[in-house]
């Protein structure tokens, strides 16, 4: 992983999941008081982990679903700790710029961990270059997973990449074996296996294109994606859910994430794909 990301075995950490990462960065850097901002609609993990550890979440508004770095700028305080910018948030599937990032990193003080979580960060098509911040020195600590493009989620296998001062905190509140080694057998097969990633990505750009297009035709709200899933309203998402659920088709139900009028539905094979917009159309009766 170090040759291939061009750092250190010092600026990298692995976790049973990044989800685990996650938790690490709030042993090391939350106190009972703590601010962590996070965007709205982001990632819910961030502010259970808050939670966790006492802190308070501070979730700024995201208009049109997209993180509004300018916005967190302002919201933080001398309290803050933590700030997650996850790019492609999840469930919104939304990013921002390179040039955003860069212009929001210039301004961010000291005192703050940026997280920049990159969990879906291998279906973009123009991957910002991240990697830069922690070349820099910067107060950051970039989050990849094997669980969405090498399709490992079941193994639990993710990491941080950060500067040495912040990693080496990060492993001090660790288990000593928190990375198991069938995972790690298959991280560094999956890692290699690009044509298996090439692949993915190219079925998760046709499905996605293909869900889109048919939630238009249907006249359906949706956000436009840039990762393997696509957020969508449908009226009583959790009446949608049990439905689908009914029919054998599992979407997600976004009540807990304020947005109870829409589902996320992740993309699958063409024949799964065309079965869950059958399965919609059925339940929506269009
Ligand atoms: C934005 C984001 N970050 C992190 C994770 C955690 O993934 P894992 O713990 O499987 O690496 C997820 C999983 O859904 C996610 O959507």
């Amino acid at each position: 992983m170090a040759n291939k990301f061009g750092v250190t075995l010092g600026q990298i950490v692995l976790g049973n999941g990044s989800n685990e990462i996650i938790e690490l960065i709030g042993h090391a850097f939350l106190r009972e008081g703590d601010q962590v901002v996070t965007a709205e609609h982001a990632f819910v993990v961030y502010k259970l982990m808050a939670t966790l550890f006492g802190a308070e979440t501070i979730e700024v508004p995201d208009p049109g679903l997209v993180h509004d770095l300018d916005a967190m700028l302002a919201a933080i305080t001398p309290r803050t700790r933590e700030l997650f910018i996850a790019n492609p948030n999840n469930p919104t599937g939304t990013v921002v710029s390179m040039e955003a990032l860069d212009r929001f990193m210039d301004k961010v003080p000291d005192h703050v961990v940026v997280v920049l979580d990159e969990a879906y960060y291998e279906f973009l098509d123009n991957p910002p270059d991240t990697m830069k911040y922690v070349r820099e020195g910067r107060n950051v600590i970039l989050l990849r997973t094997f669980s969405k493009i090498q399709g490992l989620a079941g193994l639990r296998i993710g990491y941080g990449i950060g500067p040495e001062e912040l990693i080496t905190v990060l492993h001090k509140t660790r288990q000593p074996f928190n990375a198991n080694a069938i995972a790690q057998a298959g991280a560094v097969a999956g890692l290699a296996d690009e044509e298996h990633q090439n692949r993915t990505k190219q079925i998760t750009d046709e499905g996605r294109t293909y869900l889109q297009d048919e939630f238009g035709k249907m006249g359906l709200e949706f956000v436009p994606s840039y990762a393997n899933f696509v957020l969508v309203k449908v009226g009583d998402g959790n009446l949608v859910f049990q439905k689908m659920l009914d029919k054998g088709v599992i979407v997600r139900a976004m009540a807990e994430y304020k947005l109870p009028d829409w589902v996320r539905i992740s993309v699958g094979t063409m024949e799964q794909n065309q079965r869950c917009i059958a399965t919609l159309k059925g339940i929506l009766g269009k």
